[in-house]
């Protein structure tokens, strides 16, 4: 399924999709051999990527998402805007990784594509996470942007 209006310029566009697909290159997956690479969008305007990263204790494992997201937020990014995830298949991003996107782009965009771009899912990540759970829904209201 995919939403016909993209916030993004087609240059962006590229771009996330073309990171994503570089940093899956990095991934570390020796036991399931399945690897994502995954490129963020922020609202400063700044491109971070990141690779799942397996462990032999495997529920170690970081997904190439959240490893993306991790990489903003400690360099002070407080805004999703879009993300691309690339993987074999076209694979849209886990529910960890969804809710852990949702936290700072609730209306983040979402672009999952193959190596050869082609496109299984592009749209909001609110199509993916329905009724989500974000700072909003806290009773103190607490912002992400903060
Ligand atoms: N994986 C991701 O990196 N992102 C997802 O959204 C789904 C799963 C990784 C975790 C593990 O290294 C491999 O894919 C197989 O589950």
């Amino acid at each position: 399924m995919t939403s016909s209006f993209s916030p993004l310029t087609d240059e962006q566009r590229r771009a996330l999709v073309d990171a994503a697909a570089e940093a899956r290159e990095n991934a570390y997956a020796p036991y399931s051999k399945f690897t994502v690479g995954a490129a963020i969008l922020t609202g400063s305007g700044a491109i971070f990527t990141g690779c799942n990263v397996e462990s032999a204790s495997y529920g170690a494992t970081v997904c190439g998402e959240r490893t993306a997201g991790v990489k903003a937020v400690s360099e002070g990014e407080r805004r999703f805007d879009a993300v691309a995830v690339v993987t074999s298949n076209a694979a849209t991003p886990c529910g960890i990784c969804r809710q852990f996107l949702y936290e700072f782009g609730p209306d983040m965009w979402v672009i999952a594509a193959d190596p050869q771009g082609k496109v299984s899912y592009e749209g909001p990540i609110k199509d993916l996470l329905p009724h989500g759970f974000g700072p909003a829904e806290l009773a103190e209201g607490v912002e992400a942007a903060e």
